[in-house]
């Protein structure tokens, strides 16, 4: 088995499930690659005493270019706020490493662009973080899009939603203010997700009307007072893409603000032959249309269609820890060259296309104007 040494800069809620991820790698059956998690970078020392109990962590860092002079890494995933991005990827790129990025790539379109250059520049291995493609109903309906099944599509609507924030007083952190998460707001947190299957089915949409919202704009700052919360709560992206001469709509719904959400993500095909859903709101159900009954089938996928095998009992119900697992197992395959026909994941260009979409979406919502993308 090859070993591959990781670093993870940024050492929160997602540098734990990575961290936890590697920690269960035997689950996954005859994977030829064994990354080994070496190093990790957080500048907050109580979050890094999380991981002393992690045998194969050696060092533990604040600063995060310690960590990239460690030559015994190979690869690094950052998980760190947002407005971080361009720097910190840059310089893991220039230090000889290959990179995990996380979503949504860079603070903005512009520093999205320099982190692809850069990535261009110095051929690294560089791919982005959206795992829910890795669930076996997703796959499922990866397979069939990529099939004869949907005929000529119609529409397609797909979203991410959340309800945490409709606590009004969940207090303020970087992911509730421009200046950390960018000013796309919630399309920069939850976008990339619901774009990763329309991007690489190559639906990149020449129009787009946005309406954004800010519903709740103050929160608690954590020290008795109040503080400014200014980004997007809620986005409905409402999209056009060209399959020959015709148009066809496409609606995307990112939302902090869904009472009743947690972490559903979901993607709806509708074909003339045939039409497809899945939502994580029902993690083993797939659902096809099928013409000539009018009617909907619903079929249960559990573990034994995830896309590298694992040991755990096939009908068993697949959930987050396993899809990012699985999708951490693609980035590993396909740098090894060996993912063959699988699904991976983000490329660069798939993640620079999705902020030319929130940009254009943002300039529409602040003019209330239908926005060109030109491709
Ligand atoms: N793939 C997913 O499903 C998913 C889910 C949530 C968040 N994310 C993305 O992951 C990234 C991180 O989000 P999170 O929820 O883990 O955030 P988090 O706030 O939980 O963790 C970020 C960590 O970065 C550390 N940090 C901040 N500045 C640093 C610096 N200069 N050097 C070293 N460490 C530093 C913080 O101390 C914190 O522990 C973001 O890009 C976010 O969009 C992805």
């Amino acid at each position: 088995m090859e070993k591959v040494n990781v670093g993870i800069i940024g050492g929160g809620l997602m540098g734990q499930e990575a961290a936890s991820a590697f920690a269960r790698w035997f689950v996954l059956k005859d994977f030829p690659i064994q990354p080994v998690l070496k190093a990790v970078c957080d500048q907050n020392e109580s979050v890094l005493s999380w991981y002393r109990n992690i045998s194969t962590v050696t060092s533990f860092e604040t600063n995060y270019k310690n960590l990239l002079a460690n030559a015994e890494i190979d690869v690094v995933y950052a998980a760190l706020p947002h407005h971080l991005h361009q720097q910190v990827y840059t310089d893991i790129l220039l230090s000889g490493k290959d990179l995990l990025a996380e979503k949504p790539f860079g603070i903005n379109e512009a520093a999205a662009s320099s982190i692809v250059e850069t990535t261009v520049k110095l051929k690294r291995f560089v791919r982005c973080s959206s795992e829910f493609p890795f669930m076996p109903a997703a796959r499922q309906l990866i397979r069939d899009l990529q099939s004869s099944v949907p005929g000529r599509i119609m529409a397609i609507k797909a979203g991410f939603l959340h309800s945490g924030d409709m606590d009004p007083l969940k207090p303020l952190n970087w992911k509730r203010q421009s200046a950390y998460c960018g000013e796309i707001g919630v399309m920069g947190d939850l976008g990339m997700h619901a774009m990763h299957i329309p991007l690489r089915m190559g639906w990149k949409p020449d129009t787009v009307y946005a309406q954004l919202q800010k519903i709740i704009t103050k929160r608690p700052d954590g020290q008795g007072g109040w503080g400014n919360s200014d980004t997007w709560n809620n986005a409905s992206l409402h999209m056009s893409f060209r399959d020959g001469y015709e148009k066809i709509p496409m609606t995307v719904e990112l939302k902090r603000l869904a009472p009743g959400e947690t972490n559903t993500w979901y993607l709806e095909v509708f074909g003339t032959n045939g039409s497809m859903k899945y939502s994580t709101g029902d993690v083993k159900g797939y659902r096809r249309y099928f013409p000539e009954h009018q009617s909907w089938h619903r079929k249960e996928l559990g573990l034994s269609g995830m896309a590298f095998p694992v040991t755990s009992g096939g009908i068993f119900e697949p959930g987050f820890p396993d899809c990012f697992q699985q999708m951490l197992a693609a980035y590993f395959a396909e740098r090894a060259g060996v993912l063959n026909e699988k699904f991976g994941c983000v490329t660069p260009a798939e993640a620079y296309a999705s902020h030319k979409i929130f940009k254009a979406a943002l300039v529409s919502s602040n003019n209330s104007t239908v926005e060109k993308i030109y491709w």
